[in-house]
Protein backbone atom coordinates (compact mmCIF):
# COMPACT_ATOMS: atom_id res chain seq x y z
CA UNK A 1 0.00 0.00 0.00
CA UNK A 2 1.52 3.43 -1.24
CA UNK A 3 1.38 6.12 1.49
CA UNK A 4 0.89 9.76 1.09
CA UNK A 5 1.58 12.58 3.47
CA UNK A 6 -0.29 15.86 3.11
CA UNK A 7 1.34 18.96 5.47
CA UNK A 8 -0.73 21.68 5.94
CA UNK A 9 1.86 24.66 6.45
CA UNK A 10 -0.76 27.71 5.48
CA UNK A 11 -0.57 29.17 8.93
CA UNK A 12 0.84 32.34 9.43
CA UNK A 13 2.15 31.77 13.29
CA UNK A 14 0.43 34.49 14.80
CA UNK A 15 1.93 33.21 18.48
CA UNK A 16 5.30 32.68 17.36
CA UNK A 17 5.16 36.39 16.69
CA UNK A 18 5.83 39.00 13.50
CA UNK A 19 8.01 37.59 10.88
CA UNK A 20 7.55 35.23 8.08
CA UNK A 21 4.96 32.72 7.99
CA UNK A 22 5.66 30.17 10.68
CA UNK A 23 6.34 27.58 8.20
CA UNK A 24 9.20 29.17 6.25
CA UNK A 25 11.24 30.79 9.63
CA UNK A 26 14.36 28.50 9.72
CA UNK A 27 15.59 26.08 12.40
CA UNK A 28 19.61 25.95 11.88
CA UNK A 29 19.09 28.10 8.62
CA UNK A 30 16.84 25.91 6.48
CA UNK A 31 12.75 26.47 6.54
CA UNK A 32 10.88 24.60 9.02
CA UNK A 33 8.91 23.48 6.70
CA UNK A 34 11.80 21.60 4.54
CA UNK A 35 12.57 19.52 7.30
CA UNK A 36 9.20 18.80 7.63
CA UNK A 37 9.16 17.07 4.79
CA UNK A 38 12.62 15.52 4.89
CA UNK A 39 11.22 14.08 8.18
CA UNK A 40 8.41 12.42 6.13
CA UNK A 41 10.38 11.92 3.09
CA UNK A 42 12.96 10.05 5.43
CA UNK A 43 10.45 7.38 5.73
CA UNK A 44 10.69 4.58 2.91
CA UNK A 45 6.65 4.02 2.51
CA UNK A 46 6.01 7.69 1.86
CA UNK A 47 6.06 8.01 -1.64
CA UNK A 48 4.03 11.90 -2.11
CA UNK A 49 4.31 14.31 -0.31
CA UNK A 50 1.31 17.17 -0.33
CA UNK A 51 2.57 20.80 1.15
CA UNK A 52 -0.33 23.38 1.33
CA UNK A 53 1.17 26.20 1.32
CA UNK A 54 -0.41 29.97 2.40
CA UNK A 55 -2.91 30.66 -0.10
CA UNK A 56 -0.84 33.40 -1.51
CA UNK A 57 2.51 31.74 -1.01
CA UNK A 58 2.75 28.42 -3.47
CA UNK A 59 4.74 29.15 -5.94
CA UNK A 60 7.15 30.80 -3.69
CA UNK A 61 7.28 27.31 -1.75
CA UNK A 62 7.24 25.36 -5.14
CA UNK A 63 10.31 26.98 -6.13
CA UNK A 64 11.83 26.91 -2.08
CA UNK A 65 11.43 22.69 -2.18
CA UNK A 66 12.82 22.49 -5.70
CA UNK A 67 15.82 23.98 -4.63
CA UNK A 68 16.13 22.22 -1.60
CA UNK A 69 15.67 18.88 -3.68
CA UNK A 70 18.12 19.27 -6.31
CA UNK A 71 21.04 17.38 -6.34
CA UNK A 72 23.70 19.64 -4.11
CA UNK A 73 20.85 22.00 -3.18
CA UNK A 74 21.69 20.91 0.03
CA UNK A 75 24.17 19.10 2.38
CA UNK A 76 21.44 15.81 2.35
CA UNK A 77 20.39 16.46 -1.20
CA UNK A 78 17.67 15.35 -2.51
CA UNK A 79 14.05 14.21 -1.58
CA UNK A 80 15.22 10.53 -2.68
CA UNK A 81 12.09 9.20 -4.25
CA UNK A 82 9.77 11.16 -2.65
CA UNK A 83 7.74 12.85 -4.85
CA UNK A 84 6.16 16.45 -3.97
CA UNK A 85 3.10 18.98 -4.93
CA UNK A 86 2.61 22.14 -3.78
CA UNK A 87 -1.44 23.54 -3.38
CA UNK A 88 -2.55 26.72 -2.06
CA UNK A 89 -4.35 26.33 1.61
CA UNK A 90 -7.15 27.97 3.29
CA UNK A 91 -8.23 30.23 6.50
CA UNK A 92 -8.36 27.20 8.95
CA UNK A 93 -6.03 24.48 9.47
CA UNK A 94 -9.04 22.03 8.62
CA UNK A 95 -9.72 24.30 5.21
CA UNK A 96 -6.02 23.19 4.73
CA UNK A 97 -5.83 19.73 4.94
CA UNK A 98 -8.83 19.39 3.13
CA UNK A 99 -7.49 20.95 0.10
CA UNK A 100 -4.56 18.92 0.28
CA UNK A 101 -6.73 15.63 0.27
CA UNK A 102 -8.27 16.90 -2.89
CA UNK A 103 -5.34 17.03 -4.60
CA UNK A 104 -4.54 13.66 -3.64
CA UNK A 105 -4.08 11.50 -6.85
CA UNK A 106 -5.56 8.23 -6.50
CA UNK A 107 -3.21 5.06 -5.89
CA UNK A 108 -2.40 5.90 -2.40
CA UNK A 109 -4.57 4.32 0.17
CA UNK A 110 -2.97 5.58 3.29
CA UNK A 111 -2.50 9.32 4.23
CA UNK A 112 -0.69 10.83 6.83
CA UNK A 113 -1.41 14.19 7.97
CA UNK A 114 1.69 16.02 9.23
CA UNK A 115 1.84 19.71 10.43
CA UNK A 116 4.82 21.92 9.63
CA UNK A 117 5.03 23.04 12.59
CA UNK A 118 6.91 19.88 13.87
CA UNK A 119 9.83 19.62 11.79
CA UNK A 120 11.75 17.32 13.88
CA UNK A 121 9.66 14.69 14.18
CA UNK A 122 11.79 10.80 14.12
CA UNK A 123 11.23 8.28 11.27
CA UNK A 124 10.26 6.07 14.12
CA UNK A 125 7.18 7.54 14.97
CA UNK A 126 6.26 8.03 11.45
CA UNK A 127 6.85 4.60 10.50
CA UNK A 128 5.00 3.63 14.03
CA UNK A 129 2.14 5.15 12.95
CA UNK A 130 1.67 3.81 8.98
CA UNK A 131 2.71 0.68 10.52
CA UNK A 132 -0.05 0.79 12.75
CA UNK A 133 -2.45 1.76 9.89
CA UNK A 134 -0.98 -1.33 8.03
CA UNK A 135 -2.46 -3.06 11.03
CA UNK A 136 -6.01 -2.31 10.24
CA UNK A 137 -6.93 1.09 12.32
CA UNK A 138 -8.71 3.15 10.34
CA UNK A 139 -6.98 5.91 12.34
CA UNK A 140 -3.83 6.35 14.58
CA UNK A 141 -2.31 9.27 16.41
CA UNK A 142 0.94 9.27 17.95
CA UNK A 143 0.69 10.10 21.87
CA UNK A 144 2.17 11.15 24.51
CA UNK A 145 1.70 11.48 29.02
CA UNK A 146 1.33 14.70 30.28
CA UNK A 147 3.61 15.93 32.58
CA UNK A 148 1.28 18.92 34.11
CA UNK A 149 -2.07 18.13 35.33
CA UNK A 150 -5.25 19.30 33.69
CA UNK A 151 -8.20 21.35 34.65
CA UNK A 152 -11.51 22.00 33.17
CA UNK A 153 -12.05 25.83 33.66
CA UNK A 154 -15.46 27.89 32.96
CA UNK A 155 -15.02 31.88 31.60
CA UNK A 156 -13.93 34.38 34.38
CA UNK A 157 -16.64 36.47 35.09
CA UNK A 158 -14.25 39.62 34.25
CA UNK A 159 -11.93 39.22 31.04
CA UNK A 160 -8.30 38.08 32.60
CA UNK A 161 -9.78 37.31 36.27
CA UNK A 162 -9.77 34.19 37.53
CA UNK A 163 -11.21 31.18 36.14
CA UNK A 164 -13.79 28.60 38.28
CA UNK A 165 -12.31 25.49 38.05
CA UNK A 166 -14.82 22.50 37.56
CA UNK A 167 -12.63 19.28 37.14
CA UNK A 168 -9.79 17.56 36.87
CA UNK A 169 -9.55 14.38 34.51
CA UNK A 170 -7.82 11.65 35.30
CA UNK A 171 -4.18 12.29 34.11
CA UNK A 172 -3.14 8.96 33.62
CA UNK A 173 -5.78 8.73 31.27
CA UNK A 174 -4.99 11.80 29.12
CA UNK A 175 -2.55 12.28 26.29
CA UNK A 176 -1.22 15.19 24.03
CA UNK A 177 -1.28 13.89 20.52
CA UNK A 178 1.07 14.72 17.75
CA UNK A 179 1.22 14.53 14.01
CA UNK A 180 2.06 12.56 11.97
CA UNK A 181 -1.28 11.31 12.37
CA UNK A 182 -2.35 8.44 10.14
CA UNK A 183 -5.23 7.36 8.15
CA UNK A 184 -7.24 5.01 5.72
CA UNK A 185 -8.03 7.31 2.89
CA UNK A 186 -11.40 6.65 2.42
CA UNK A 187 -12.00 7.26 5.80
CA UNK A 188 -10.35 10.48 5.89
CA UNK A 189 -11.77 11.93 2.81
CA UNK A 190 -15.20 10.71 4.19
CA UNK A 191 -14.85 12.64 8.35
CA UNK A 192 -13.78 16.06 6.01
CA UNK A 193 -16.86 15.33 3.56
CA UNK A 194 -19.33 15.02 6.49
CA UNK A 195 -17.49 16.91 9.84
CA UNK A 196 -18.38 20.70 9.67
CA UNK A 197 -17.76 21.45 13.18
CA UNK A 198 -14.22 23.01 13.92
CA UNK A 199 -11.48 20.71 15.07
CA UNK A 200 -7.91 20.84 15.60
CA UNK A 201 -7.02 17.57 14.37
CA UNK A 202 -8.19 15.09 11.91
CA UNK A 203 -8.54 12.44 14.33
CA UNK A 204 -11.09 13.92 15.98
CA UNK A 205 -13.40 14.23 12.80
CA UNK A 206 -13.26 10.38 12.68
CA UNK A 207 -14.10 9.97 16.25
CA UNK A 208 -17.17 12.26 15.00
CA UNK A 209 -17.74 9.41 12.48
CA UNK A 210 -18.33 6.89 15.28
CA UNK A 211 -14.86 4.96 13.65
CA UNK A 212 -12.23 3.95 15.85
CA UNK A 213 -9.09 5.66 16.84
CA UNK A 214 -6.06 4.53 18.25
CA UNK A 215 -2.71 5.94 20.07
CA UNK A 216 0.41 4.47 19.25
CA UNK A 217 3.32 6.15 21.56
CA UNK A 218 4.49 9.89 19.98
CA UNK A 219 7.89 11.43 20.92
CA UNK A 220 9.40 14.65 22.59
CA UNK A 221 11.01 15.61 19.49
CA UNK A 222 7.74 15.56 17.52
CA UNK A 223 6.41 18.64 19.57
CA UNK A 224 4.46 21.21 17.73
CA UNK A 225 6.68 24.94 17.15
CA UNK A 226 4.03 27.40 18.34
CA UNK A 227 6.00 29.68 20.97
CA UNK A 228 8.51 31.69 20.73
CA UNK A 229 10.66 28.79 23.80
CA UNK A 230 9.72 25.80 21.04
CA UNK A 231 11.81 27.80 18.71
CA UNK A 232 14.61 27.53 21.17
CA UNK A 233 13.77 24.10 22.22
CA UNK A 234 13.95 23.35 18.23
CA UNK A 235 17.12 25.08 17.39
CA UNK A 236 18.53 22.62 20.55
CA UNK A 237 17.37 19.55 19.31
CA UNK A 238 19.03 19.88 15.81
CA UNK A 239 22.42 21.42 17.17
CA UNK A 240 22.42 17.68 19.06
CA UNK A 241 21.47 15.83 16.44
CA UNK A 242 24.54 17.63 14.45
CA UNK A 243 26.97 16.76 16.82
N1 LIG B 1 -2.24 25.57 9.14
C1 LIG B 1 -2.68 25.57 7.81
N2 LIG B 1 -3.66 26.43 7.40
C2 LIG B 1 -4.19 27.31 8.27
C3 LIG B 1 -3.78 27.32 9.63
C4 LIG B 1 -2.79 26.42 10.04
O1 LIG B 1 -2.16 24.79 7.00
N3 LIG B 1 -5.11 28.15 7.82
C5 LIG B 1 -1.14 24.67 9.54
C6 LIG B 1 0.05 25.45 10.09
O2 LIG B 1 0.83 25.95 9.00
C7 LIG B 1 0.76 24.42 10.93
C8 LIG B 1 -0.37 23.47 11.36
O3 LIG B 1 -1.52 23.82 10.60
O4 LIG B 1 1.72 23.67 10.22
C9 LIG B 1 -0.63 23.58 12.86
O5 LIG B 1 -1.18 24.85 13.16
P1 LIG B 1 -0.58 25.90 14.19
O6 LIG B 1 0.55 25.35 14.95
O7 LIG B 1 -1.75 26.50 14.91
O8 LIG B 1 0.06 26.98 13.17
P2 LIG B 1 -0.48 28.44 12.85
O9 LIG B 1 -1.96 28.40 12.69
O10 LIG B 1 0.34 28.94 11.73
O11 LIG B 1 -0.07 29.23 14.19
P3 LIG B 1 -1.00 30.22 15.06
O12 LIG B 1 -2.22 29.40 15.44
O13 LIG B 1 -0.13 30.60 16.22
O14 LIG B 1 -1.32 31.35 14.13
MG1 LIG C 1 -3.24 27.89 14.35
Amino acid sequence: TRVAAVIPAAGRGVRLGPGAPKALRTLGGTPMLVHAVRALAASRAVSLVVVVAPPDGAAEVKSLLDAHALPGGTPSGSWGSTDFMVVPGGDSRQESVRLGLEALPPGHDIVLVHDAARPLVPVDTVDAVIEAVRDGAAAVVPALPLADTVKQVEPAAVPGGPEPVVATPDRARLRAVQTPQGFDRATLVRAHETVTDDVTDDASMVEQLGEPVVAVPGHEEAFKVTRPLDLVLAEAVLARRRL
